[in-house]
């Protein structure tokens, strides 16, 4: 199976991501809608075909919208209701407004910078930033299966490659926001680290450039 493949099919992606993380696929959805507040308006970056709006928002007054490159993944979500629309979020355009501004197991698409894409998650929130991200490099697990659906589950053609957060990496990026982190905490399992700005306090002006903020 090829990574294409992988990224081309909402239903083969959903198999690879089950197998990934196991009995905690849900958990690691689930610690991040319990981030959200019934009634908030909410952007997805790298929405996938929209799990998260589909098993924990929908049905919760939410008013969401989900981005990503991958067409395919953008007619899934919107299958499930959402509002999604293809859209590179790492092109450097402003981000669609929103109370809270998520990104869940994709901020290593845009290694080695993706301080641009949080400043832009910044300057979009109005309230809450939420970085979710997987800090164990599953392409080195001991199981075949798992590692191999690691590695080429990882890259939908983006240029990502090999390049992952582990835990020290992803903590060392975010010490720069230290002053808006609001919460800290591994999902069960301990795959993925979350992160909640307080965007609030960043109060970064939509359109200004990293060196003003
Ligand atoms: C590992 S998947 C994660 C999907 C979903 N967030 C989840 O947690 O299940 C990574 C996603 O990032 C999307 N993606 C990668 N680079 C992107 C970019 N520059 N702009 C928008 N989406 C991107 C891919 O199409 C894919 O849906």
């Amino acid at each position: 199976m090829n990574e294409s493949l992988i990224y081309r099919s909402p239903a083969i992606y959903g198999a690879v991501m089950h197998v990934l993380y196991g009995r905690h696929a849900r958990a690691r959805l689930a610690a991040v809608a319990e981030l959200i507040p019934r009634g908030a308006s909410v952007v997805e970056l790298c929405c996938g075909p929209g799990r998260l709006y589909r098993d924990h928002l929908r049905g919760r007054g939410v008013d969401y919208l989900g981005l990503d490159l991958n067409p395919g993944f953008v007619e899934a979500a919107r299958r499930t209701g959402a509002r999604a629309a293809v859209r590179d979020v790492g092109d450097d355009a402003p981000l669609p407004s929103a109370d809270i501004v998520v990104i869940q197991a994709s901020l290593y698409h845009f290694l080695p910078a993706p301080e641009g894409v949080v400043h832009r998650m910044l300057a979009a929130a109005g309230r809450r930033v939420i970085v979710s991200e997987p800090v164990r490099n599953l392409s080195s697990s001991g199981i075949g299966l798992v590692a191999a659906l690691a590695s080429r589950s990882a890259d939908p053609g983006s240029g990502a490659g090999d390049r992952r957060f582990d835990e020290a990496s992803l903590d060392a990026f975010m010490r720069r926001y230290a002053r808006l982190v609001e919460r800290e905490f591994a999902i069960p399992g301990g795959r993925d680290k979350v992160f909640v700005l307080d965007a609030a306090a960043a109060a970064v002006p939509a359109g200004a450039s990293e060196a003003e903020s």
